[in-house]
């Protein structure tokens, strides 16, 4: 089958990185290269990035997208995602790999960090090579199957649990740590669905918590990104109901598989408690490129 590699940038990088992630999904149900679903980079999209404007690239097969590279501003350093259909033997790993650190050094970034799971050796043996180190940041992923969700839990008395369609008068509750515009961008994603961005408000009208949940109705996966409640509002079961009621609407509009990923303990306490089932954990590796190009 002929491959032809595109660059793509903006919302064009998106729909491509969406269509890739779908295809990624469908062939493997819970693992593949990377634990990446569609509704997380249009998660990431939430906010202007430099990366918007870099040109990310793909490989394409007469079926679409066969696999990619992105990268993505963190601020504190670059994202740089190496994404292949499982099973699509068009691209090697390899293929990808070195296009990702040519991007790298084309880009002239001064930190970059790559998310890898710990059972994926050929991905880790790459970054080592390439002068990788593990850092101390690591995420698990956790799946749960919709028909398995708790029934939804009642709120402490005096809070109200609002969703964006109905409530849009107030400023958004991601406002203040996502920017002004992080509606606006979020309105941009072809997942994104206001009935299913919740916001659970104190007696005084604050915002206690948010959550947002994402169907995606080519894979059937529902996904769960983010949570919080805020600290002065935590341990009064705001986050269970936010998770149960969110669950419970991502069941309806029709997905079979639930998923959400959690980067520190009292998150992993909270998910799994709540019926979540741990399949895999990655960790983050980073490097300087100066340092890169002797490794390499
Ligand atoms: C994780 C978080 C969402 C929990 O919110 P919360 O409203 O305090 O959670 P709840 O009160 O609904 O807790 C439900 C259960 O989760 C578990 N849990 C919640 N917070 C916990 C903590 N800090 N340590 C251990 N277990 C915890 C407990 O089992 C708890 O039940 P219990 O209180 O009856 O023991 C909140 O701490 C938070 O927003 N943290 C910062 C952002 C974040 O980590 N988000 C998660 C995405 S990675």
């Amino acid at each position: 089958m002929a491959i032809r590699e595109v660059r793509a940038c903006g919302l064009d990088y998106l729909a491509l990185a969406t269509e890739l992630l779908h295809r990624a999904r469908l062939a493997d149900p819970e693992a593949g290269l990377c634990d990446l679903e569609a509704a997380d980079l249009q998660w990431w999209w939430r906010t202007p990035r430099r990366s918007d404007t870099v040109e990310q690239v793909f490989w394409l097969d007469d079926d679409g997208p066969v696999a990619g590279v992105v990268l993505t501003d963190w601020g504190r350093a670059w994202g740089c995602d190496p994404i292949l259909v499982p099973d699509a033997w068009t691209v090697s790993l390899p293929t990808v790999w070195a296009r990702a650190l040519e991007a790298v050094t084309a880009s002239g970034l001064e930190a970059v960090e790559v998310s890898a799971r710990d059972d994926d050796l050929e991905l880790l043996g790459l970054l080592a090579e390439a002068g990788f180190v593990a850092d101390n940041r690591r995420i698990g992923e956790t799946w749960m199957d919709a028909e398995d969700r708790r029934n939804v839990a009642p709120l402490a008395e005096g809070f109200t649990l609002v969703d964006r369609a109905q409530h849009t008068s107030t400023p958004h509750p991601m406002q203040r740590r996502n920017g002004d515009g992080v509606e606006a961008r979020l309105r941009q994603c072809l997942l994104y669905d206001p009935a299913l961005d919740l916001a659970v408000e104190a007696p005084d009208g604050k915002v206690a918590g948010y959550a947002l949940f994402w169907f995606d109705p080519v894979t059937e996966v529902g996904m769960v990104e983010p949570m919080r409640v805020e600290d002065e509002y935590q341990r009064r079961g705001l986050a269970r109901a936010l998770l149960t009621t969110g669950l419970d609407r991502l069941a309806k509009r029709g997905a079979r598989r639930l998923k959400v990923a959690y980067a520190t303990e009292a998150a992993r306490r909270f998910y799994v408690g709540a019926g979540f089932r741990v399949t895999s954990t990655s960790t983050s590796h980073s490097c300087r490129p100066v340092d890169m190009g002797e490794g390499r």
